[in-house]
């Protein structure tokens, strides 16, 4: 064990469970955060021939008291807090005239308010170790896409998140950085209301969009969150980091 603790939100599935599986392969204790118990139970058995450890922690991540349980207990178990990845989201499509409020507030919640909140907790700890912030956002942060007006908005917002809280902690010695993945393949727009054959469809299509041909495998976003968490990246913070298959190069099609 190399002594660091992570503490890893959305890691009950696809970004967020590849990144606990990649810190707790090089000795992290991992703290793994989501709501689903029997994904999380077989993210701890699938850790268990690891260098690392995992322990999860369940709780939704927009109820404050639990976000403050999840700190307050991490601390009490591992003494200290050295890497933050913020990887919990949600998606749902919709678009400019029929978004309603409560898939807006939904987004907003999920993807940037818990974000805030979560990171605003950890700050004293992150201080203390001088450790780092890695918020997952995407390439709807940076490029406009139709009918996911919400999750665009949420993830600019993460971007900015990113690039303020980084500019504020950088004298503390605290980095933040933030991912902009394009299409990967994971849970996530099944869970947002895609059926099966939309987002086989959707997949067959990415083919296009991004120019290296494909959508991208969660593993691959984890090596990039562990390259920035890591001494690596000493001097990166407030970067927003395209891994996208070129996605943000191409124009809407
Ligand atoms: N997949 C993509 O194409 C893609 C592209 C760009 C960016 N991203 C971003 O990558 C991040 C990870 O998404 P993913 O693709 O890995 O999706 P995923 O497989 O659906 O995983 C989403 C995770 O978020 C957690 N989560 C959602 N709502 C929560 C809540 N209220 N409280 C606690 N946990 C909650 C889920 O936990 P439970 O199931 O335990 O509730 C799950 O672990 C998200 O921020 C997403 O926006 C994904």
């Amino acid at each position: 064990m190399n002594g660091k603790v992570a503490l890893i939100t959305g890691a009950s599935s696809g970004i967020g469970r590849a990144s606990a599986l990649l810190f707790a392969a090089n000795e992290y204790s991992v703290v793994a955060f989501g709501r689903n118990e029997s994904e999380l139970g077989a993210l701890r058995d699938d850790s268990r021939e690891l260098s690392g450890s995992v322990k999860f922690y369940l709780g939704d991540i927009t109820e404050v008291s639990h976000v403050d349980r999840l700190v307050s207990d991490t601390i009490d178990s591992f003494g200290r807090l050295d890497v933050l990845v913020n990887a919990a989201g949600i998606i749902k499509s919709g678009n400019i005239q029929d978004t309603s409020l409560d898939d807006w507030d939904k987004m907003m919640n999920v993807n940037l308010r818990s974000a805030f909140y979560l990171t605003q907790k950890c700050v004293p700890h992150l201080v203390a170790t001088k450790g780092n912030v890695v918020n997952v956002s995407s390439v709807t942060g940076t490029r406009a896409f139709p009918n996911v007006l919400a999750y665009c908005v949420s993830k600019a917002a993460t971007d900015q998140l990113t690039r303020c809280t980084a500019l504020e902690l950088a004298p503390k010695g605290v980095r933040v950085n933030a991912v902009n993945p394009g299409v990967v393949v994971t849970n996530l727009h099944k869970r947002g209301g895609m059926s099966d054959g939309d987002y086989e469809k959707f997949l067959e299509n990415a083919k296009n969009t991004h120019p290296i041909g494909r959508a991208g495998k969660p593993e691959e976003v984890a090596d990039l969150i562990y390259f920035l968490a890591s001494e690596k990246a000493a001097w990166i913070t407030g970067a927003t980091y395209e891994i996208d298959g070129g996605r943000a190069q191409t124009c809407a099609r």
